[in-house]
Parts: structure tokens; sequence; C-alpha cells
């Protein structure tokens, strides 16, 4: 293999920082999470650079207090008091660690936020990221739960992840193999639960891209467009609008996105359904198949539907968005109502992809 070109210095890492790491008490988290939820922790830390990472892991050491490592807030709801330490990555950084006549590894800390890094790789011409944009959250929570949009998962592009060991301290580099991804999973929702912080991801991204146009409308739209030779920077600009079409702007309506996973049946399973619903949306998944939870939600009549101050998105059954001043109880409320629907009707168990924080 050609050994690097050039080192592309893009924003530093060590940018300097003269806050102090503070441990503050009873903090209101409404603009710490997309759903807008106005719940209260017992302490809140924000880690800005790497040194308050360890001085925080040296302190959990001591005090083993309850914690709960936070992102950008999209995919969580927050119960009301949350007898826990938040600790919120906000570290930031890009840089252009390795590049060859193909590919570039583009690293990037676990505080900088996604859909803005996925623009600025868009940008410089770096191909892999473009069907992921403008999916809300940070780079750090990217590979939790290997996040994915429009035939393209995190997975596909991560090349390796940096993270520190609570237990330990010491600082350990993961491969993507590692990692061990699976569907909206990865070994940090797993075997690594509450037992790591993600400081950095890096990325293989390719100067030559290879452009995934099959999913979700994106070849019509631009055939429409009478584009015929796509750039990486047009399918981002449609994957953008075709996201603002169906999912609330977190900036206006509180939602954690697609609120459920969709559900992989049995291919036995499948056929059963398929007999009594001839219009089911699934798509074949390794020896499976994966179900639309938004189709199983609209079939049950939730779509547009509402339950105390929380409603089912009327443009896409899977997202549950907030309708003002909800609690993270009502959210669980119409959660457990629409799985109870989807579980009598189809006998299919709908599992959160948002996590219940208490
Ligand atoms: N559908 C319905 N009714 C609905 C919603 C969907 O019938 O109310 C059916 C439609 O036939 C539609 C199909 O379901 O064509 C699939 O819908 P969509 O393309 O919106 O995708 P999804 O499977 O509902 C997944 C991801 C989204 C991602 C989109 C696009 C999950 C849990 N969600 O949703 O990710 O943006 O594909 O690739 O896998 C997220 O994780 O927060 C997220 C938004």
């Amino acid at each position: 293999m050609q050994s690097p070109k050039m080192f592309i210095f893009c924003r530093n890492f060590d940018f300097p920082n003269d806050d102090f790491m503070i441990l503050q008490q009873s903090v209101s988290l409404k603009s710490y999470n997309t759903f807008g939820i106005d719940a209260t922790c017992r302490y809140f830390v924000e880690l800005k650079q790497r040194d308050d990472v360890e001085k925080w892991v040296a302190m959990q050491q001591q005090s083993h207090d309850p914690f709960f490592i936070l992102g950008g807030g999209s995919n969580v709801v927050f119960q009301q008091c949350i007898e826990k330490t938040v600790v919120k990555v906000s570290l930031r950084g890009i840089e252009a660690v390795k590049e060859d006549e193909g590919n570039v590894w583009i690293k990037a800390a676990a505080g900088e936020i996604w859909s803005d890094f996925v623009d600025y790789c868009v940008e410089n011409r770096w191909g892999g990221m473009e069907n992921l944009s403008n999916i809300p959250g940070t780079v750090g929570a990217a590979p939790v739960q290997n996040v994915g949009a429009y035939g393209v998962e995190a997975k596909d592009v991560i090349e390796t992840v940096e993270c520190i060991e609570i237990a330990t301290g010491q600082w350990k580099r993961l491969t993507n193999a590692e990692c061990q991804f699976g569907y909206r999973d990865s070994i940090f929702k797993q075997a690594f639960k509450n037992q790591y912080i993600i400081a950095a991801v890096t990325f293989r991204l390719t100067k030559n891209p290879k452009l995934q146009l099959s999913y979700g409308g994106i070849s019509s739209r631009l055939e429409r467009e009478g584009i015929e030779q796509p750039t990486i920077a047009d399918v981002s600009r449609v994957v953008h609008s075709l996201r603002v079409n169906k999912l609330p702007d977190p900036a206006i309506i509180g939602s954690a996105g697609s609120f459920f996973k969709n559900p992989i049946i049995s291919h036995d399973k499948y056929a059963v359904l398929l007999q009594h619903y001839r219009d089911l949306v699934a798509f074949p998944f390794e020896e499976s198949f994966k179900i639309a939870a938004g189709w199983l939600i609209e079939q049950c009549g939730w779509k547009g539907r509402q339950l105390g101050r929380v409603g089912v998105y009327p443009q896409q059954a899977l997202v549950l968005y907030n309708l003002g001043d909800c609690t993270g109880e009502e959210v669980k409320q119409l959660a457990n109502a629409i799985q109870q629907s989807v579980k009598e009707k189809f006998d299919i168990d709908l599992e959160p992809e948002a996590i219940f924080i208490e």
C-alpha cells in the first residue's frame, strides 16, 4: 500500500480550553434531548477535552456513582428525575489522518455534530457518508447504535473507534470487526454497555464514490430532476429533502427520530402474514425479513393519533413527537400502547430504538 501522501489538517483536536470540568447539580436536560423533555438530573458534567475524560474516569473509579453517557440526545427519552450523573461528551475536532490514491481516513471527535460532519465530508468530495446526511446526533453516538439510512449504515464507513475503559482508564482503539455492528446495534449496546466512553471515530472515505441510490426513492427523485450522473452532493441534497418531508425538524418539533426498530421476522412468519396482508411492506434481511414498523403502526390506526401530549407523526408513523411539554412517562405510555396494538394484531414485538433513561 502506498504511504500517505500528505497530512491534511482540518480542525485541531487540541484547541485551548480554559474551562474547568465542573460537576453541576440539578441540571435541566431540556436542551440536551431532541424530544425536548424537561427532566432534571442529579449531577451533570460536560467533557470538552481528553483531559476532562481522564479526570472524570478517575473520579468515577472512586465514586462508582450511577451515570449515563450523553451524546446529542437524539435517541433518548428522559424520565422526570434522573438519579444519575449525566456525562455529556463534547470533544471537538476533525482531521484527515491518512490518504492514499483512492481513500482518505478522517478522524472526528465524539462531540462533533453528525450532520455537520457529513456535510463537511460531502463538501470535500469524500464519499461514503452522503446517504447519512441530516441525521441528528453526534459522531460518538453513531457507532453505538450503528446509525443508518437510505441503504447505508455507519459500519460501512467506520474504520476504528477510540474509547477509554472506565474501570481501568485504558485507551483502546477498536477495529470495525471488534465493534460487532448489527442493525442499530454494536458492542457498545451489549458487552461494553456503560463501560467505555467513545472519544473519536475514524472513517474510511473514498475519492471514487460508488453511489447507493436504490433505496427510499433517491434514484426516482434524481431522474425527475434530470440528473443522469449524480455526485455525492446531489445524493446528499436529495436525502436532506426526503428526510425533511418525512421527519420532524428537531429544532421545531421534539422527537427521537424513528422510535422503534423495524422488526425482523422469520421467513415462515412472513409467508403467513403475507397471506392476510397483501400490501405488507417488508424487505429481505439476511435469512429473514425486515418489516416496516411504520406500516405496522399505521395498520393499527395510530398514524396521526395522540395520547396525552405525545403524537404519532402524520407523515411517518414510526416517529413519536412532543405536542408540547410532554413527559417521558407520557412517551412511554404511548409507546406501550402502540407495542400492545402491534402485538395483538400481528403477533410481532416492536422494540424501541430510543432508550428510556430513568
Ligand atoms: N411506511 C408506512 N407508513 C408509515 C411509514 C412507513 O406504510 O407511516 C412504509 C412505507 O411503505 C415506506 C416504508 O414503510 O416506504 C419504509 O419507510 P421509510 O423509508 O420512511 O423507512 P423506515 O424503515 O420507516 C428507516 C430508518 C430511518 C431511516 C429510513 C430511511 C429504522 C428504525 N429507521 O425507517 O432512520 O431514515 O429508514 O432509510 O431503521 C432513525 O433511525 O431515526 C431514522 C429516521
